[in-house]
C-alpha cells in the first residue's frame, strides 16, 4: 500500500494514508507522544479497547508543523470562554516548521481518524495546542521530545487548579494537597501549584519516589502505604484545596479541608473504589461506587472538572512556566513506536514516575523539500 500525505502544496508518498490539514488544523510530523489512564482504562477491562472512542492511539503529541490548514495561517483572537473565563488568548499565525505540543482531540471528544500521536503524521486543531516558533524552540531548554509527553496531564492539572481558584497571592497562604504525586498529573500539579502561588504543597507517593517529589516542590510527601488514605496523615481543617487525582473520594478528604476550601477531581469515575472495581472488571460495583459518595461538609465546595482536551490558552500559560523554569516534564522511561505495547503495560501497572515517552521515528523524508520551508 502506498501512503500519500497530499497537501495543498506538496505530496509525500510512503506507506499509509495521511489526511492533510483541514480547515482549522495543522499537520504535524510527530516526534513524540505518551499515554494517559483514559487511554488504557478500557484495555484493562479486556476486549482490546484502548480508547473509549475511535481507536486512535496517542492524545498527547509533540512535533513539527509541515502543513498549515486554512484559518491557521492568520493570528486569531480566541478570547475568554465559559471554561477559561479569566483568559483571553490570541493564537499566533502558524508557520511551517513551528513546533506544536498539545492534545490531538477536540474538547470532550476522543481523537478522530488522522489525529493520533502514535503515528508519523497527525492533524491537530491549531486553536487547541501550544505553539512555539523555530527561534523559540531553539532557545528553549526543554526539547519537544519532552514537552510533547505532558499536554494532557499538565493541561488537566492546570484546569483543576485554575477552577479551584489559582492563581493565588502570597498573603493567601494557600495549602494545596495533590493526592497522588508521582504520576503524570501529580508531577505536573505539584510544580504548577507552586508556580501559581501555593505556599505549600502536600502529596503522597511510594517511598522510592518521594525525593523527586520534594525536588519539584512538595513540602510534605506522605507514604500512602502507611495509612488507609493519605488524608489520615493530615490534621483537621489544615488544607485549602484538594485536587484528588487518585480518587480517594470526598468522604476521605473532607475532614482536612478547612471551611472555605475546595475539593476538586476530574469526574465521578475517578474514585479509587471505581478504579478498583474497573480493574476487577466489575461494572456494577463500579457504577454504584461512582454514585454513592454524595457527602458534604459545611463551607467546603465539591467540584468536578473534566480537564482533558484543554484548549490553547492554558498551553500558552504552561509554555511560559516551562520557559521560566517553573515546570519541567518528569519522564521516567522512553519507548519507541514498536514498543508501544510495553509502554501500555508499564502505564497500566500504575507505578511509573511522571510520564512515559513514546518516541516516534522520523520518516525517511526531509521536510525542507516543502515549498516555503523556512531557512535555517
Ligand atoms: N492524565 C490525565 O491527563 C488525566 C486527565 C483526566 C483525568 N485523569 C485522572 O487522574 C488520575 C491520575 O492520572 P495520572 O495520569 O496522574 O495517572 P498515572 O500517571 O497512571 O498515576 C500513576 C501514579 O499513581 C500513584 N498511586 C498508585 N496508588 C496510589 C495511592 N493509593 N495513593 C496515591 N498515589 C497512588 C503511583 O505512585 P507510586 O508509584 O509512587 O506509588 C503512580 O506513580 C486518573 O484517575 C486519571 O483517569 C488524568
Amino acid at each position: 500500500m502506498s501512503l500519500t500525505l497530499a497537501c495543498r502544496n506538496f505530496a509525500y508518498t510512503e506507506t499509509a494514508d495521511v489526511p492533510c490539514a483541514g480547515e482549522g488544523e495543522v499537520t504535524v510530523m510527530v516526534n513524540v507522544s505518551s499515554v494517559n489512564p483514559v487511554e488504557w482504562n478500557g484495555a484493562t477491562r479486556g476486549g482490546g479497547e484502548f480508547l473509549g472512542g475511535n481507536g486512535e492511539l496517542g492524545q498527547d503529541v509533540g512535533g513539527i508543523v509541515v502543513a498549515v490548514g486554512a484559518g491557521c495561517d492568520v493570528a486569531k483572537d480566541i478570547g475568554p470562554n465559559a471554561y477559561w473565563s479569566k483568559y483571553g488568548y490570541t493564537r499566533p499565525a502558524v508557520q511551517l516548521g513551528d513546533e506544536i505540543w498539545g492534545n490531538t482531540a477536540a474538547e470532550w471528544t476522543f481523537p478522530i481518524a488522522g489525529q493520533a500521536g502514535f503515528a508519523q503524521f497527525s492533524n491537530v486543531y491549531c486553536d487547541r495546542v501550544g505553539i512555539r516558533s523555530r527561534a523559540q524552540a531553539k532557545a528553549s531548554a526543554v526539547p519537544i521530545t519532552d514537552l510533547g509527553t505532558i499536554p494532557l496531564a499538565a493541561g488537566t492539572s492546570y484546569a483543576l487548579l485554575y477552577n479551584a481558584g489559582a492563581p493565588w497571592q502570597p498573603q493567601d497562604d494557600v495549602t494545596v494537597v495533590i493526592a497522588s504525586g508521582s504520576g503524570g498529573t501529580g508531577t505536573m500539579a505539584i510544580q504548577e501549584a507552586r508556580a501559581l502561588g501555593a505556599t505549600r504543597v502536600i502529596t503522597s507517593s511510594s517511598p522510592n519516589h518521594a525525593d523527586r517529589l520534594y525536588e519539584i516542590g512538595a513540602e510534605i510527601v506522605v507514604d500512602y502505604h502507611n495509612y488507609d488514605t493519605m488524608f489520615d496523615a493530615l490534621p483537621d481543617d489544615s488544607v485549602d484545596v484538594v485536587w484528588d487525582n487518585y480518587g480517594y473520594g470526598f468522604d476521605a478528604a473532607a475532614r482536612v479541608i478547612r471551611p472555605g476550601g475546595k475539593y476538586i477531581t476530574t469526574s465521578l469515575t475517578s474514585g479509587g473504589a471505581w478504579q478498583q472495581a474497573k480493574r476487577q472488571q466489575d461494572d456494577t460495583t463500579a457504577r454504584l461506587a461512582a454514585y454513592i459518595d454524595m457527602s458534604t461538609k459545611p463551607g467546603v465546595e465539591r467540584m468536578y472538572t473534566g480537564g482533558w482536551g484543554s484548549p490553547g490558552a492554558p498551553y500558552t500559560e504552561l509554555g511560559r512556566m516551562v520557559e521560566a523554569g517553573q515546570l519541567r516534564p518528569v519522564i521516567s522511561n522512553r519507548y519507541t513506536l514498536r514498543q508501544a505495547a510495553a509502554l501500555y503495560t508499564e502505564a497500566a501497572n500504575g507505578h511509573s514516575l511522571g510520564k512515559l515517552a513514546l518516541d516516534v521515528p522520523a520518516p525517511d523524508w526531509d521536510p525542507r523539500v516543502i515549498p516555503g520551508w523556512p531557512e535555517d
